[in-house]
């Protein structure tokens, strides 16, 4: 699996400080599908936390894909999630890498995620050597990418972007709401879990490989599609962006893309460490990087601004494209509106 680093939340939240606070925000907005038919539900209480499993099954489903089973340790309940979720997973080299969560909420003795493996992606090599009975540590589930209420949905992936939306379309399926899903990729080899989904109602699920007529376009991918539906997309940025150009005005867009985003007109600025060395970031790079070569010790996950993990209190200096709020940064995407900030990593 491509690292699904996270972005293009349509509502992100509230997050002044570290994971945990952002995910009880996170927790209100996938309160539940509240439309017609749909089940009431207990809301879930997400919680910040680090979380032992051991590796059980390993299968592969399909080219270059491993699924995992990741068995709580001990005989307590895992934490709870809503589709959309994802956890960070220690790798055993100490990377820490972010999956979706791709299973039964219900079942709580188990996470499964599916990685794809990605030509020279450390993370992902990593997670296709795991054998079973490997301890892990993973942290959270977070979700970022919450499933709101709506009337109906159109789900469109990009290979391995199905990952946090199968357990949607289960979701939806289940609450008796109105769903489509469409799930390209290269090939029907490179494209897990829709052809599980597809026996939920093979009617509703176009399975669309680009070696059978070539790419879609963004109006091949919302044929026919339901004016109400909510539009969840998981996928490669130009799908996304194709996808909201096509849109019309008002229909509801949620999406999250493979990459962190771009860096737009970047400027070269510095970074003071309180107490620390000063760090040169170029136009090109997020302050995160750059300090994470001197201090790798500094945290983060979703490096899209959103989880928090890399917030730190802005000491001098005013910063620009910065979700973190008053007085702080998100080093992953923050940049200084002059030529330095004073930070203080002790948050
Ligand atoms: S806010 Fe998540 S890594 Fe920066």
């Amino acid at each position: 699996m491509t690292p699904p680093l996270r972005t293009g939340r349509v509502a992100p939240p509230p997050h002044p400080h570290r994971g945990a606070t952002a995910l009880s925000a996170l927790t209100t907005l996938t309160a539940g599908l509240a439309t017609a038919g749909a089940r009431r539900r207990r809301p879930v209480t997400e919680v910040d936390r680090t979380v032992a499993v051991t590796v059980g099954a390993v299968t592969r489903p399909c080219r270059d894909v491993a699924v995992l089973d990741l068995v709580g340790d001990g005989d307590g309940d895992l934490p709870a999630w809503r589709p959309g979720a994802h956890v960070d997973v220690e790798l055993p080299s100490g990377l820490l890498r972010q999956y979706s969560l791709c299973g039964d909420p219900a079942d709580r003795r188990r996470y499964r995620i599916a990685v794809r493996a990605v030509p020279g992606g450390s993370g992902s090599a990593q997670v296709h050597a795991l054998t079973p009975g490997t301890r892990l540590r993973l942290h959270g589930p977070r979700n970022a990418f919450p499933l709101a209420t709506a009337p109906a949905y159109l789900f469109v992936a990009g290979g391995i972007g199905i990952t946090p939306i199968a357990p949607m379309v289960r979701d939806a399926h289940a609450a008796g709401v109105e769903w489509r899903l469409v799930h390209t990729g290269r090939d029907l080899a490179s494209m897990p879990l829709s052809d599980e989904l597809a026996a939920l109602a093979p009617d509703r699920v176009l399975r669309r490989p680009d070696d059978a007529g070539g790419p879609p376009s963004a109006g091949a991918l919302l044929a026919g599609a339901d004016p109400e539906a909510a539009v969840y997309c998981c996928g490669p940025p130009p799908m996304i962006e194709a996808l909201r150009a096509a849109l019309p005005a008002g229909q509801r867009f949620h999406s999250e893309r493979f990459s962190p985003p771009p860096i737009r007109d970047g400027r070269p600025f510095t970074v003071a460490i309180a107490g620390g060395p000063e760090i040169a970031v170029p136009a090109d790079r997020t302050a995160l990087d750059a300090v994470r070569e001197v201090r790798p010790d500094v945290p983060y996950s979703c490096r899209q601004g959103f989880c928090g993990t890399c917030h730190v209190r802005v000491l001098e200096g005013t910063t620009v494209a910065d979700p973190a709020g008053p007085g702080r940064t998100a080093l992953c995407v923050g940049r200084a509106a002059g030529e330095r900030i004073v930070v203080d990593l002790g948050r």
